[in-house]
């Protein structure tokens, strides 16, 4: 039987009235050393880049691995404000607040710092700055998008993963009832401001991580820079400084023009063209309770898919072995036991990351696969026994069982 197509009703133009708008974004994104020496003209500028001639207020979080890590970037902080108070009043001392993933999995922690903003006063005139790693920021731009429904906020990122991927662009969230990013909201920053000194005291391990993203970018939008990627894979990983501010710059610009020219820049279609290898480094990090770092398992979901690219006919044979060996050049780990872990029906758990991954954004599964190295190619449909076998070649090669 063929289906009937539905009727569109038509409505007069008495019944309707047609709402419109667009608003237009925009933010810098400042690249800087020693953002807080009172010389440094870029916070200054960030605040008052759209009205000059007042004090702007803005109330500072830090955290606390950073502060822990810069003893006197608090007092740096106060003191810049101090030094540029024509422009700026920071409302209290910079406050220290917990860091790392456990931030976006603590409800109570958005309560008690939305509650702080009203203590403080801060308006939507005035600013939040927030200072740390990609979780602290993702979770300090939730609280101040939430509070007096958009409070301007101000991201420093700290680690590489936050200055070349999630730092420059206009998402925000929490983890919630087991799943990532589960609540959040789409909030561009008023400005970025990426200072490259405070990589120096990343451990090793986050210093790698947020490399994956520089990996998963390149292999879907610019197969020149995966190959600079492999050529410095041994500099990137000893942090060598110019090599890897070069690739936090190529990552942050690529991830820019994806946002601004992509043509969905707040995902309201069904695609995530940025987020290759994600559907299962989201799971994974649920899986494995956060053990695994966003980078880590964005390095092992990129891999996983460029097999599954090869597996299913759509990419050379090669690719996979060169990505695997980029990976394993820069020092990424790429397996973990709960990669594994099945359900009481005996099923694989990480599948589940698959629907989940439809479920964020709705409508069809959209999943990026890859065509060529630097060209992504959306597929509608994942074949779990191809998943199952690049797990198994992925297992052979870090296990060796
Ligand atoms: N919003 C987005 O578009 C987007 C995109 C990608 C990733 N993300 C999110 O970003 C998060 C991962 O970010 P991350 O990799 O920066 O991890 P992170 O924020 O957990 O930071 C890693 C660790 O480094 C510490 N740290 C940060 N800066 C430091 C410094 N300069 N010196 C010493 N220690 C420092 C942190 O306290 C933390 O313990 C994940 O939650 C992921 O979901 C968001
Ligand atoms: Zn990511």
């Amino acid at each position: 039987m063929i289906a009937k197509a539905a009727k569109v009703v038509e409505l007069t133009a008495a019944t309707v009235y047609q709402q419109e708008f667009t608003i237009r974004y925009d933010y810098p994104v400042y690249f800087t050393e020693r953002v807080f020496d009172r010389d440094n003209p870029v916070l200054a500028h960030a605040l008052s880049r759209r009205e000059s001639g007042k004090r702007h207020r803005f109330a500072a979080f830090v955290d606390a691995n950073v502060a822990a890590s810069w003893p006197t970037l608090v007092h740096e902080i106060a003191a810049y404000a101090q030094a540029h108070a024509d422009t700026m009043d920071l409302v209290a001392p910079p406050e220290v607040v917990p860091a790392g993933e456990q931030v976006k999995n603590d409800p109570m922690l958005v309560t008690r710092l939305q509650q702080r903003l009203g203590e403080l006063a801060i308006d939507r005139h005035s600013y939040v700055v927030g200072v740390g790693g990609g979780a602290l920021l993702d979770m300090i731009g939730f609280v101040a998008a939430t509070t007096h429904r958009g409070v301007r906020h101000i991201r420093v990122p700290t680690t590489v993963l936050a200055q070349n991927d999630s730092g420059v662009g206009v998402k925000n969230g929490i983890n919630a009832f087991g799943k990532k990013n589960f609540l959040g909201c789409f909030a561009p920053p008023h400005a970025v401001l990426n200072d490259f000194d405070f990589l120096r005291t990343l451990h090793p391990r986050d210093r790698i991580s947020g490399i994956a993203e520089a990996v998963k970018v390149s292999l879907i939008r610019d197969a020149m820079f995966f190959e600079w990627l492999e050529a410095n894979a041994d500099a990137l990983r000893e942090c060598v400084a110019n090599a890897t501010s070069r690739m936090i710059r190529r990552c942050a610009e690529l991830h820019m023009r994806q946002i601004a020219q992509g043509g969905d820049p707040f995902e309201c279609g069904s695609g995530r063209p940025l987020d290759y290898g994600h559907w299962s480094a989201h799971k994974l990090e649920a899986l494995t309770a956060h053990e695994l770092r966003h980078g880590e398992a964005v390095a092992i979901g990129v891999t996983l898919d460029t097999r599954y690219s090869v597996q299913a006919g759509m990419l050379p044979a090669g690719v996979d072995e060169r990505v695997y060996a980029l990976f394993k050049r820069l020092g990424f780990h790429l397996w973990h036991p709960a990669m594994e872990s099945r359900d009481d029906h005996g099923s694989f758990l990480i599948l589940d990351g698959i629907e989940e991954f439809r479920e964020h954004l709705g409508g069809e599964l959209t999943v990026t696969m890859l065509r060529a190295i630097g060209r992504g190619e959306e597929v509608n449909n994942l074949d779990r026994g191809q998943i199952m076998q690049a797990m198994s070649w992925l297992r052979r090669r870090e296990t060796g069982g």
